[in-house]
């Protein structure tokens, strides 16, 4: 089987749990492999012209056109105060806005902006298409809410690069939290318990929930602890929507006798479900896999397959031989182990749907809610 396109790497230089290098495949191979139905949305009505320089200008205009009063902002309403985190594609700095703190994501570029606010954006030189990719996750943002999904609060389109401005997530992305937990416990391991493990992962599926539910679903596919935002109370939210597409509809207009879905690497290996890795046709299943694996994280404390070692393109490399290695259960919280092994199961259709997971869940909540898990307390 060939190897999938690995064109860019994400590496972050901020905060990041620096053992692992994230990859995501290439934005082109994802949008090539996903036409498998008719586009269902505006959204997807312009991917195919995503190449082109006119394609570029097309989605730009219509999203400026269609931006409401309500969440176009001007450049100048917002106050950079410092960086937050950088990424390969984005940079992340906490600014504020008419008195509000906020986190305005833009395109990684050579300059600064905290440091060069004045000069002219047109000396920037953005990557086009990850440009296209933050359009895309603006467009997004801006045509649904959930309180489970990170605040959008505005764009602004009017310059040469664009911003996206979301409410500020203080405690920052859930690998950061644990990295922080570990230092301040002097631990290699931290986990916390079973409470707050159910907790997050009940909000996580409730933001699945309702973005697979749509009326036009769309699939997150780039779910992994990096995108798990925390609030100052610890609840968490789902973020960066950078990769999200809506799903084709099943049925007979879509030409492939109710089938549906998508394919083409793209995510990030680690919590990458196999059917993406081989390019076959993958649905919104991939995100219940990723959010398996992510309750191994919560509930272990450990990144899965740590023990293939560090690279995790060991892990895509194993899924390409035939493999299907999966963390260990034993790592977890007992309670948790059968509803983990069910996110992640080998067929894709066997996995439960966002709504199923949530109600195993929320049982286990109310499990947890009273001392009567004695095995677990002492996981
Ligand atoms: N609203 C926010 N509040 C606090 N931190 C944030 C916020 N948004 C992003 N970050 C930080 O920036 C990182 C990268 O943001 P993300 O939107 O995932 O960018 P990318 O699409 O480049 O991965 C996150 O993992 C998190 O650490
Ligand atoms: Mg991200």
């Amino acid at each position: 089987m060939p190897m999938p396109p690995i064109p860019w790497k994400y590496q972050r230089w901020s905060h990041e749990a620096t053992e692992e290098a994230e990859s995501n495949a290439d934005a082109e191979a994802g949008e090539a492999g996903e036409a498998d139905g008719e586009p269902v949305t505006n959204v997807s009505s312009l991917s195919s012209s995503w190449s082109t320089e006119e394609g570029r200008r097309l989605r730009r205009k219509k999203l400026s056109t269609t931006a409401s009063e309500s969440w176009k902002l001007s450049r100048k309403e917002l106050c950079i105060k410092k960086e937050l985190s950088r990424t390969l594609k984005s940079t992340i700095y906490l600014a504020t806005w008419k008195g509000t703190e906020v986190v305005v994501k833009s395109v990684k570029c050579a300059q600064n902006l905290h440091s060069d606010l004045a000069h002219e954006e047109s000396e920037m030189m953005p990557n086009d298409k990850i440009a296209e990719e933050l359009l895309m996750e603006i467009e997004h943002l801006a045509s649904f809410r959930h309180p489970d999904l990170v605040m959008f609060l505005g764009a602004c389109l009017d310059s040469t690069l664009p911003m996206c401005v979301t409410e500020y997530m203080p405690m920052g992305d859930m690998e950061r939290y644990y990295q922080l937990n570990r230092q301040k416990y002097d631990s290699a391991c931290w986990r916390p318990k079973l409470s707050q493990v159910v907790g997050w992962a009940l909000a996580t599926c409730r933001a699945l929930s309702f973005l697979h539910g749509r009326e036009i679903p769309l699939v997150h596919r780039d779910l992994k602890p990096l995108n798990l935002l925390l609030t100052k109370y610890l609840e968490v939210k789902v973020a960066d929507l950078g990769i999200a597409r809506v799903l084709a509809r099943a049925g007979p207009e879509s030409g492939d006798c109710g089938q549906k879905g998508m394919t083409g690497g793209i995510g990030t290996w680690r919590y990458m479900a196999p059917e993406v890795v081989r390019h076959q046709k993958y649905t919104e299943k991939v995100d219940i896999y990723a959010l398996g694996l992510i309750m191994y994280f919560m509930s272990s404390g450990k990144q899965p397959f740590h023990q293939l070692g560090i690279d995790p393109e060991k892990i895509l490399q194993a899924y390409l031989k035939g493999n299907e290695p999966r963390p260990l259960l034993t790592d977890c919280h007992q309670v948790l182990r059968p509803t983990m092994a069910q996110a992640w199961h080998e067929s894709a259709q066997a996995r439960p749907s966002a709504d199923e997971l949530l109600s195993e869940l929320s049982e286990l909540g109310n499990l947890d809610s009273g001392a009567k898990c004695a095995p677990c307390l002492t996981m």
